[in-house]
């Protein structure tokens, strides 16, 4: 049987489920590969914290990134630290000794995605991100490979996990927005700082990255229109609910001759639709393409082990070499289209 090194960069709720899902199985994951996948360095910031944690003996921790980048025998590093600038720097550095890269940081992807791409095609190795977008649910590869024959005009998406468990359990438990984001924080279903959950810059984040890859087309969260859901009250979801709606924070993305739009906000969601049925931490999204139709994708957007299952199985998909890629072979086109204020649509 072979032998790959890897490396995690963060041990939070995600690096710990890629641990933990990798014990689990093991077996199965050896069996498919022929391969043995060994964690055997971890970079974290503070090391007391982590020699408390139930993290097998085998695995060194360390604070400084040469340790890995260094390390010849590791060959592909998982970078689940969170925040852009760093973890941009360690994923280029990374491509430069021919380290593939698998990331769940959607504010790297959103920011650096396509360049990304490009420096890892430039230097011969891999760079997944399937995590990045609605943890476990598997969207990033369908948009730019299952439906590649479609002209697709429409995504929407519940997108954060962290705004749809607050809102369902204010709707489900009466309880108030402070409580409940507690619970989404000790569940690690929110970000270190939960602001861009709440405000929608995450859900931002993960429109501008389905749009980029579905669309064709580099957008950024820059072009989203943005609004979070600090001011919904216990009332809105009272009124909501006497009137037959949810309220839900969607992400919506559309392309018409006009241009692409893109916003994030709350909604009033009438109480049929399935979009209103997606509670907890639970995502969904529509994609709406001009030959499949209308096809949804549900399931767990975050914590742990559904994270863990989409950056376990990108590691998996480096070492078979299914790689991502956004030119030459598979003859993407990349369109610059005009951005149309969603207000207006
Ligand atoms: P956590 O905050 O739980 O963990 C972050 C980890 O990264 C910690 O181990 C932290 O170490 C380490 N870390 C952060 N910055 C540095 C640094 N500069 N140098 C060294 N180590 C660092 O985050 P999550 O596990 O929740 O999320 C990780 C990534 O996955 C994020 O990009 C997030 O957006 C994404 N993601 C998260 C999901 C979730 O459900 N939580 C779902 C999908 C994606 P220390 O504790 O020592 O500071
Ligand atoms: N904080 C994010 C969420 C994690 O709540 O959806 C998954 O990206």
């Amino acid at each position: 049987m072979k032998h790959v090194a890897i490396a995690l960069l963060g041990c939070g709720t995600v690096g710990k489920g890629i641990v933990d899902l990798l014990e689990k199985n093991a077996d199965l994951i050896e069996e498919q590969l022929d391969t043995k996948i060994t964690i055997k360095r971890i970079l974290i910031r503070n090391l007391a914290k982590y020699e408390r944690m139930d993290l097998p003996k085998s695995i060194a921790l360390t604070t400084e990134f040469s340790d890995i980048i260094n390390d010849d025998d590791i060959e592909i590093v998982v970078e689940v630290m969170g925040s852009a600038d760093f973890a941009k720097e360690c994923i280029e550095a990374c491509f430069k000794k021919g380290k593939s890269v698998v990331s769940a940081n959607k504010d790297v992807i959103a920011d650096y995605g396509i360049p990304l791409l490009k420096m890892s095609q430039e230097h011969n190795v891999d760079f997944q991100f399937e995590a990045s977008v609605a943890g476990g649910i598997p969207i990033i590869r369908p948009m730019y490979s299952s439906l590649n024959s479609n002209r697709i005009d429409r995504i929407i998406g519940i997108l954060n996990g962290t705004t749809n468990y607050i809102l369902s359990n204010m709707t489900e438990r009466g309880l108030s927005y402070e409580d409940v984001l507690q619970e989404a924080q000790d569940k690690g279903y929110a970000e270190a700082d939960p602001t861009n959950d709440v405000s929608g810059y995450d859900a931002a984040r993960k429109i501008a990255i389905l749009a980029t890859l579905g669309f064709h087309s580099a957008v950024t969260f820059r072009d989203v229109a943005v609004e979070g859901i600090e001011r919904i009250t216990q009332e809105d979801i009272s009124h909501a609910e006497e009137m037959g709606y949810a309220v839900k924070l969607l992400a919506i993305a559309t392309q018409s001759d006009d241009g692409i739009s893109l916003s994030v906000h709350p909604a009033f969601i009438p109480k049929q639709h399935p979009l209103a049925n997606v509670s907890g931490a639970y995502n969904a999204i529509y994609v709406r393409g001009n030959g499949v139709g209308d096809v949804m994708f549900y399931g767990q957007g975050a914590g742990a082990f559904p994270t863990a299952s989409a950056v376990l199985s990108d590691v998996m998909n480096v070492i078979l070499h299914t790689n991502l890629t956004i030119t030459g072979k598979r003859g993407y086109v990349w369109h610059q289209v005009p951005l149309v204020d969603p207000s207006h649509i």
